[in-house]
């Protein structure tokens, strides 16, 4: 009985696969922005039932019986087209968006390999332009190292006009092209890293009124990888499973492929790619002769595998498959490694964890490298659960300090139910989210269960079985099940078959995979996803692949091998949503907070706008999202314009740190809790599937010390400075503040303190104080500052009055400040700072004293001692609380001369004198008696001969 519907199925199956037929589309360069009228698109069918291809009018064909066809089109629009088949089943129609996009020209950009150079330093970067439609075989295979005819001819001509190119680095740093008789443009980049991303902007010039497209290039320097030893054996998943990518969490281009036929590895982006095998070291082979892997992750300096509960560890360097001993070697459920690179998140000092391992009753976590000198272990434990509680899942969250764990407690008697815990790894401590309390119990679908939280401002997150997809957004605002339309789940939707993979993008692009490789597509915050055209035939084996320039890349392994091909998403996405009701609720939106962190420090302020334009009245708005939004002060203006029934509105807001630290009852409490990590995210109000995003959604702003920030005292100018001229000076103890019993003798530490700077002793002296962010000069520091000898002298002085700078009350002194017996380093600074330009009634005090607290502005200067020349080591402090969150301080050294020479040294210049002129007179008494001898002898001589 069980035998004939198996028997029927197997044959609907047999005659699906017989009959089934893909066709798909690109343009020479696979780039979506060629899809244009200039450019020709190219038409595949797949399938033995082909007859012919049905297309618009306004569109030729070369061939239309061919299974291979090349389509241009005259008018822009979409484009029906459609391949007609001799079996009852349809194919499916694409509408084709082709534009009359002007830019229609390509910039070319190779590195030439100098293999007989040793330069590592720098890379030369040849530009030139190229017509997709002209160009040789060899520049559309990324292979040509000079222009082809066509490519010189075009470029010399672009050239003429004007252009040049401008490489822009992910750092944002900025490289001119020039131009070399070769007809290319040559740059020098940066050439010391793994690899190279950057984008080439030209200047608005055409050539036969075409524009050349800004284009994206990443080239990959791998190592060389040596071949597989003899003894090295495959890693393979359980048969039957589908495949499993895994890449390095800040280095996309370093993939991982598992497959039930081996694992592949690439450090290229898939560009090539290598089986990987390990040793098995001592570790026995299995009978089969392979391992058979669950899970993996790729770490920095080796790969962690989960074979059978216990993590095993690869290294890079020696490839021999060890049970390590910071590895647990049984009850290892699950595996989760960061898919964010989280090295833009400002937060100093502190390592955020790039992998999570739950086992039993713990969850772990652990850094990007397991060799890591000053770590005891590398798990961690950070969360330890009763046995009744198990773990069912886990991942990073949304802001990349956090993490979440979905576990479920089943205790005997009661009906188990799961809920979300977050964790935050800067301020540890476990929160539970109100996620899983939202959805009715018989609502929530069974496990295994797989969970990936959105890069937002609130948590955001979706959790998918193998069936269906949850989600929560904005800090359980919205919630439900992500549905297609006229099914129930998303396997319903596709024919039965399981979820295979969620891709993410960073422009909010969401594409589900299900194992039979039909694509759901749908923008993360919608809660309805669209079927996508069929692109690929349901048994290929195929994996989608995000890489750095943040196209879909399909990895389909064949017997032959992997082949990787891009695909059009947006084409297809566009075309899948043709004539539904999915649209979009503006027409455009975009943004000026485009950088991935931003620094704060106090009293900093900037200026941030968001403009969407939408038909009138849509009701949409800019939603500003943040957490932590104590931390600044956000204020917000919008400006509307109306026209044509479209209406526009542009939002400033305008973001500063306002908090006033002084005469604060705890500074150090205060600052503490003001100071901290914001995240902000511009969303418009409303969103559809076929909406534009920008790429950049959410910022972080580091409110503290911004990274490397310090004060330099700049030189003045022509003011000479010596090095290296002492090993060590004396002071004397009569100039000290402390009293003692020597001199004191000051070995000079010529790295430490700089050079010397030279002056007259009846100069008064003014330290100008610079702010730089590393070695970038920020602006000159106009805030009041103190400074103090470091070794305790005190023979200096200042030559304004308290009186003469205005001050209303006593000003603060060092000799007050030092009564509490407190060290010079910590008795002054912002945190007991008060000012003497406010009156306190009854407290007056003596206005006549130096003041001793510096300013740029201000006309006082330091004065040195005008009875000694003197070496003095100044210590300069930032005393205005309301300043900087850094701790500024600097260090500058003064020599006098010009002083006459005390009485003791008198008496040893006396002495030398005195000493010189009695050895010039034995000299001069020598020289006489040695002239008579010798006028003598001559004399005698002379007589001798005569
Ligand atoms: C058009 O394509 C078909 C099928 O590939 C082929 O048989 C035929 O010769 C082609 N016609 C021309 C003119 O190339
Ligand atoms: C690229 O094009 C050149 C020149 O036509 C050819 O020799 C080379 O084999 C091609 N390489 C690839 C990877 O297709
Ligand atoms: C929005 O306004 C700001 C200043 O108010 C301006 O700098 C910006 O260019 C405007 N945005 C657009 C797209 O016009
Ligand atoms: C100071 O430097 C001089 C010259 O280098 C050296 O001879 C002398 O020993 C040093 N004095 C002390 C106390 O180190
Ligand atoms: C201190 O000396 C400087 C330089 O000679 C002078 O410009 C300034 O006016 C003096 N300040 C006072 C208060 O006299």
């Amino acid at each position: 009985m069980r035998g004939l519907p198996f028997f029927l199925a197997l044959l609907v199956l047999l005659k699906i696969q017989l009959i089934v037929g893909v066709w798909r589309y690109n343009n020479i360069l696979e780039d979506e922005n060629l899809f244009t009228l200039k450019n020709a698109v190219f038409l595949k069918y797949d399938g033995s039932d082909f007859v012919e291809w049905e297309y618009p009018e306004s569109c030729n064909v070369n061939n239309k019986s061919s299974p291979n066809a090349i389509m241009k089109c005259t008018s822009p629009g979409f484009q029906m087209v459609k391949p007609l088949v001799s079996s009852p089943e349809e194919e499916e129609t694409r509408y084709l968006f082709i534009s009359d996009s002007f830019f229609s020209f390509i910039w070319y950009a190779v590195v030439p390999i100098d293999r007989g150079s040793t330069e590592t330093s720098s890379k030369k970067v040849r530009m030139w332009i190229i017509d997709p439609e002209q160009a040789d075989p060899a520049e559309i295979n990324n292979t040509a190292l000079v222009p082809s005819t066509q490519s010189r001819y075009i470029t010399k001509h672009f050239y003429n006009n004007g252009q040049y190119p401008v490489i822009t680095l992910t750092s944002k740093q900025t490289h001119l092209g020039h131009f070399q008789k070769d007809g290319y443009w040559e740059a020098v980049i940066p050439g010391d890293e793994r690899y190279n991303d950057f984008h080439i902007y030209g200047q608005p010039i055409s050539f036969q009124h075409r524009f050349v497209i800004e284009g994206q290039h990443t080239f990959y320097w791998p190592e060389p990888t040596e071949p597989n030893r003899e003894r090295e054996v495959s890693l393979r998943l359980a048969p039957g499973s589908p495949l499993l990518l895994v890449w390095g969490t800040c280095e996309l281009y370093h993939g991982l492929l598992l497959s039930d036929t081996g694992a592949l590895i690439t450090k290229n982006a898939f560009l090539t790619s290598e089986e990987l095998k390990v040793d098995p070291g001592s570790l026995p082979v299995p009978p089969e002769g392979y391992f058979t892997v669950d899970q993996a992750a790729l770490l920095e300096d080796g790969i962690i595998f989960r074979i059978d509960g216990a993590l095993y560890w690869r290294d890079n360097q020696d490839r021999v498959l060890t049970e390590h001993p910071q590895l647990p070697t049984s009850g290892v459920m699950g595996l989760y490694q960061r898919t964010c690179c989280a090295s833009n998140y400002p937060v100093q000092d502190v390592e955020l964890s790039s992998l999570i391992v739950w086992k039993d009753n713990v969850l772990l976590v652990g850094p990007k490298q397991l060799k890591n000198p000053g770590r005891a272990n590398f798990l961690k434990i950070v969360l330890t659960v009763p046995p009744t509680v198990t773990f069912l899942t886990a991942s990073f969250g949304s802001h990349p300090a956090s993490l979440a764990t979905l576990v479920m407690n089943s205790v005997p008697g009661a009906i188990p139910r799961s809920f979300l815990t977050s964790y935050n790894e800067l301020v540890p401590s476990w929160i539970t989210s109100t996620f899983m309390t939202k959805f009715k119990l018989k609502d929530i679908p069974k496990g295994p269960f797989e969970m990936r939280f959105l890069e937002s401002a609130d948590a955001s997150l979706l959790l998918w079985n193998k069936e269906t997809i949850l989600y929560s957004f904005h800090n359980d605002n919205e919630w439900g099940e992500i549905r297609p339309f006229n099914a129930s789940h998303l396997s319903a939707a596709a024919n039965g078959s399981k979820i295979h993979q969620v891709a993410l993008d960073n422009s909010w692009n969401m594409l589900v995979k299900m194992e039979n490789n039909i694509l759901f597509y749908c923008k993360v915050g919608m809660h309805e996803v669209v079927r996508l055209h069929k692109w690929i035939e349901p048994d290929s084996r195929m994996v989608l692949y995000l890489n750095q320039k943040e196209q879909i890349h399909m990895l389909t392994l064949t017997p032959e091998g992997l082949h990787v091909q891009k695909y059009p998403m947006l084409m297809e996405t566009k075309s899948a949503m043709k004539g539904s009701y999915h649209d979009c609720p503006f027409i455009s939106f975009e943004h000026s907070m485009n950088t991935i962190s931003y620094n704060m420090d106090k009293g900093d302020q900037m200026v941030l706008w968001a403009q969407i334009v939408y038909p009138e009245g849509k009701g949409v708005h800019v939603k500003l999202l943040s957490n932590n939004e104590d931390l600044l002060n956000i204020e917000q203006k919008s400006h509307f314009e109306g026209v044509n029934s479209v209406d526009t509105v542009n939002t400033t807001f305008i973001i500063s740190q306002k908090v006033d630290y002084s005469d604060a009852t705890s500074y150090t409490h205060l600052t503490k809790k003001t100071s901290g990590i914001l995240t902000l995210e511009l969303v418009p109000n409303q969103i559809g599937n076929t909406c534009n995003l920008p790429k950049s959604r959410i910022s972080h702003f580091n409110v503290g010390c911004p990274p490397n920030r310090h004060i330099r005292v700049a030189r003045p100018w022509g003011m000479p400075c010596e090095m290296h001229s002492l090993t060590n000076y004396t002071i004397l103890r009569s100039v000290l503040r402390d009293q003692q019993q020597d001199d004191l003798v000051v070995d000079y530490d010529w790295e430490k303190f700089g050079c010397l700077l030279k002056t007259h002793y009846k100069n008064p002296f003014h330290p100008s104080l610079d702010l730089y962010d590393g070695d970038n000069f920020v602006r000159n520091v106009d805030a009041n500052f103190i400074v103090w000898d470091r070794f305790g002298r005190k023979d200096y002085s200042f030559n304004a009055t308290m009186r003469q700078v205005a001050c209303l009350r006593e000003a603060q002194t060092w000799s007050f400040m030092l009564t509490g017996g407190k060290s010079l380093e910590e008795a002054w600074g912002p945190e007991n700072y008060r000012t003497c330009f406010k009156v306190i009634p009854g407290k007056l005090g003596n206005l006549d004293q130096p003041y001793e607290i510096m300013n740029r502005s201000s006309k006082n200067f330091l004065t040195f001692s005008q009875v000694d020349s003197a070496t003095y080591v100044f210590n300069v402090k930032i005393l205005d609380p309301n300043y900087s969150f850094c701790d500024l301080h600097a260090v500058f050294a003064v020599q006098t001369y010009g002083i006459t020479i005390p009485k003791h040294q008198h008496l040893t210049t006396y002495v030398a004198i005195v000493f010189t002129l009695f050895s010039l007179c034995i000299l001069g008494y020598s020289y006489c008696q040695y002239v008579t001898i010798f006028r003598y002898l001559l004399a005698t001589r002379k007589h001798k001969y005569e």
